[in-house]
């Protein structure tokens, strides 16, 4: 554990104004969770009781917290070039980092449009799939295939793909024409860490929903390539390879969504890599800047990005879509440096050796009777509780119970998702391990 000065530690402060995203705002202010610093491989809560990071943060920051590198190259840029419009004006930065992420992404990828959140680069997708089909001829194609259990973001966009009904059931359903397909998980793939065996015929559910509604409607199918947020769904050997050869074969392009699965999460720096195969579009976001700041954007193929281009008449703007904070200076700077820190500690490489203790060690929960299945690839994964009648009940209870024991880590419903930073060494793995044996085994049966 890392040593930081002894500062006094802020008070609480009031807890009244905010309204918090994802979380039960009245039973959290009764009993809050807050963190005041973060250093390494830990936070630090109000009272400097350090709670190790096993969730990379959500995904984020897989270098580990307050990276000197990273602040500098922010602090520096704030005070060179604080902000650039980012419609008919630019900076050098945003060129650079679209040449440093074009040298990770598979080939063929060679254009990023960035934007702000995973979120905004998945609806900002979607809208280059739709502009896309038209500039070549289909506008009829509007629909998109995306999953159950798939998680999206969060914009009208995103919920509309997601397979959970929690994220749209308030809002009603303002973007129709999407379908889902089944999701990947296989009783009989239970307990099976890595790509399970069983399940490459239900990417053919693809077909399916192409035999019901016409290849000529749609123009897309979204898939993160391992299914982060809803419990760590690993696809099994050849499913995606299908869906590649379904999608090439009926003109629908595919888009994998590496929100979560970038920047090595799983061994390699797209999980388009680690499972050898290339969608049409990557969108990517959270490790991008090791989490420090936010910025997200979209990856596309050139076949994609030149036939929009030459859509649009000479000197007219071909797309129609940017938001304020696009290639933001600051954010740049700090995308620059997490790709540098990245580079300088091979921490890709990192997590793929690691990975095979992390993994082992997560595998033997499975002996705990409230433990119902474990799935991981990579630094990523996932165990099912059994429910206690009410879903996602025992999870909340969980999450809850781990920050109180010194570790933080993300559920959904009834999963717990580790997602370790890429820092860490054997001796974390093995503390968050024991730590959430002991709270699985409070939980009983
Ligand atoms: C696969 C995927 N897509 C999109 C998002 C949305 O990202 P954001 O919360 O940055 O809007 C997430 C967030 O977890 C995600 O996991």
């Amino acid at each position: 554990m890392s040593t930081l000065p002894n500062i006094i530690p802020p008070a609480a402060p009031s807890m009244q104004h905010q309204w918090l995203p994802f979380t039960p705002n009245r039973e959290f202010k009764e009993d809050p969770k807050l963190f005041s610093r973060a250093k390494d491989q830990y936070f630090y809560d109000l009272d400097g009781r350090p709670v190790l990071d096993a969730g990379s943060g959500l995904f984020t920051t897989p270098a580990g917290h307050c990276r000197r590198e990273i602040a500098d190259a922010v602090y520096a840029q704030l005070l060179e070039l604080d902000f650039t419009p980012s419609f008919l004006r630019a900076h050098p930065k945003s060129f650079e980092l679209s040449s440093r992420l074009v040298e990770l992404l598979p080939a063929g990828l060679d254009k990023v449009f960035f934007v702000n959140s995973g979120s905004e680069a998945v609806d900002t997708a979607m809208k280059i799939c739709l502009a896309w089909q038209r500039a070549k001829g289909a506008p009829g194609r509007t629909m998109f295939v995306s999953r159950e259990r798939a998680y999206h973001g969060v914009n009208f966009g995103g919920i509309a793909l997601s397979g959970m009904v929690n994220n749209r059931r308030a809002f009603g359903n303002l973007v129709h024409g999407v379908v889902h397909m089944r999701d990947t998980w296989l009783e009989e793939n239970r307990f099976q860490l890595g790509q399970p065996q069983h399940g490459r015929e239900l990417a053919d559910d693809l077909l399916r929903l192409i035999n019901l509604h016409g290849a000529e409607n749609i123009a897309a199918c979204f898939i993160e390539p391992i299914a982060g947020s809803t419990g760590v769904l690993v696809p099994p050997v050849g499913y995606l390879e299908r869906l590649r050869e379904i999608c090439t074969a009926h003109g629908i392009l595919l888009v994998f969504d590496e929100v979560i699965c970038g920047f090595g999460r799983t061994g390699q720096p797209f999980a388009a890599q680690s499972f050898g195969v290339t969608p049409d579009l990557i969108t990517m976001a959270k490790a991008l800047t090791n989490g420090a700041i936010p910025m997200a954007a979209v990856a596309v193929t050139n076949h994609v990005h030149d036939a929009i281009m030459e859509a649009a008449p000479e000197g007219a703007i071909e797309f129609f879509h940017g938001y304020t904070w696009s290639a933001h200076p600051v954010a740049c700077a700090a995308a620059l440096a997490a790709l540098d820190v990245y580079r300088d500690e091979s921490l890709f490489e990192r997590a793929q050796a690691l990975s095979v203790y992390f993994l082992e060690q997560v595998a033997t929960l499975c002996s705990l009777p409230v433990v119902t299945d474990i799935r991981g690839y990579g630094m990523l994964a996932g165990v099912d509780l059994k429910s206690d009648g009410k879903p996602g009940r025992r999870g909340h209870l969980l999450q809850k119970m781990l920050f109180d024991a010194g570790v933080h880590l993300k559920t959904t419903g009834d999963c717990a998702i580790l997602s370790p930073q890429f820092i860490f060494e054997r001796e974390h793995i093995d503390h968050t391990t024991k730590v959430l044996r002991s709270a699985l085994e409070s939980l009983g049966t």
